[in-house]
């Protein structure tokens, strides 16, 4: 059951969102082990109010409850910063308890609204970046914010507070009881699995949006999901780290194995790795959390799959994962494939067809007729030699 209550930011501002603790999955993919939030905010100016965001379909009384609670009999304008349904599902809900809402977004958004919620066209202000709207002693500044990560968004700044309306960007998949974010190192965390699953695909628009709030002053940041942030600059600065870092000296390695042979190969290759100073993050596809295996991501700057080979081809499970890296575009440099066959089989064609959107540097793969013999062995000794050579010749040396 949601059980925060709506809480006052600043004077006749208020967070009305709603905390999700029990949900497990985000459009039937996402992994979210700490639940979530959505979060939507209430300000009151001296002449008009504006609703910033709504909540997922599934709790939209909840978010009417919020209102009925700070008594609110009117509100002018609901900006939808993001057409995506966790925000703007309860649109209608809102449009049915306050009729004479206008809602504000932008020219894109308005068409995906009429899309997906059948909105009627007549109830659309549409905004241009950098348009104000004023609600008599605040003013509410539209910044278009294309692909964060959808082409229609945008973020709304309150000049007066200094208060980011970040939509996603900057979120985390995180309930919490705290308005703010109280532990760094969870929020850390959060906020990181989100940019890998959510962000990461867009980097080079993240680097452009991170330039374009540069010249306000931001207070607070208030994101779509997970806490507000107080101290701004602890979420930018990380942003700043994983949208614009270079890869650091980390090889992520996801497999599956089904007889063995090719976890005999992950243990050696890993083992070698280690040796030679790299650091190695193994992933087991049986069992691994991908949140896990997409943040390891922002930073590595090698990818190596393993994977047996069936029905001539890669295990499925290994197709998956690779479909996965693939659409989350990491900043790698490198990629090798390691694994297994019992007679024969196109698994390394298959799977290096697979990931086009990888700018990388494809290293000599190395497949293992049955269980690996020495001279497979000395093959991956001569992988992990030609990856930290690698890193060694084209990383930033911390
Ligand atoms: Fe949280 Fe893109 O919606």
């Amino acid at each position: 059951m949601p059980t925060r209550q709506p809480g006052e930011i600043k004077p006749r501002v208020y967070w009305v969102g709603v905390i999700d603790w029990d949900r497990r999955l985000f459009d039937a993919l996402i992994p979210l082990p700490d639940g979530t939030s959505y979060n939507s905010y209430l300000i009151m100016g001296s002449e008009k109010t504006a609703l910033i965001d709504t909540v997922d379909p599934t709790m939209e009384e909840v978010l009417i409850s919020h209102l009925n609670q700070l008594e609110v009999e009117n509100i002018d304008y609901l900006v939808a910063n993001h057409a995506e349904q966790d925000h703007s599902g309860t649109i209608p809900r809102v449009l049915e308890r306050y009729p004479q809402v206008k809602v504000v977004c932008t020219p894109k958004c308005k068409g995906m609204l009429i899309d997906l919620l059948l909105i009627p066209e007549d109830k659309f202000i549409t905004v241009d970046d950098k348009e104000t709207i004023s609600l008599g002693d605040r003013t509410l500044e539209f910044i278009h914010a294309p692909w964060v990560h959808w082409p229609e968004t945008m973020l709304t700044y309150l000049r007066e507070d200094g208060i980011l309306f970040s939509c996603d960007f900057f979120g985390s998949h995180l309930a919490t009881t705290d308005l703010y974010v109280a532990d760094e190192g969870q929020a850390y965390e959060a906020a990181k699995r989100y940019y890998a699953e959510i962000m990461m695909p867009f980097r080079t628009n993240i680097q452009k949006n991170l330039e374009r709030i540069k010249d306000c002053a931001i207070n607070i940041i208030a994101p779509s999901h997970g806490p507000m942030h107080d101290k701004p600059e602890f979420i930018v600065e990380a942003y700043h780290r994983w949208a614009f870092g270079e890869p650091k000296n980390i090889v992520v390695l996801p497999y599956i194995s089904m007889h063995d042979s090719t976890r005999k190969m992950v243990e050696y290759l890993v083992e070698a790795l280690a040796q030679r100073g790299v650091t190695v993050k193994q992933f087991d596809l049986t069992v691994t959390d991908l949140g896990k295996l997409a943040m390891s991501l922002v930073d590595a700057a090698t990818i190596v799959i393993g994977a047996p080979t069936v029905l001539a081809g890669p295990h499925p499970n290994v197709v998956y994962a690779a479909f996965l890296v693939n659409a989350l575009r990491p900043n790698l440099k490198f990629a090798s494939i390691i694994g297994s066959y019992g007679w024969g089989g196109r698994t390394v064609e298959q799977l290096t067809g697979m990931i086009p959107n990888l700018k990388v540097e494809l290293l000599d793969p190395v497949l293992s007729k049955g269980l690996p013999k020495d001279a497979d062995f000395r093959a991956l000794d001569n992988l992990a030699d030609t990856i930290a050579e690698k890193h060694k010749e084209h990383l930033a040396q911390e």
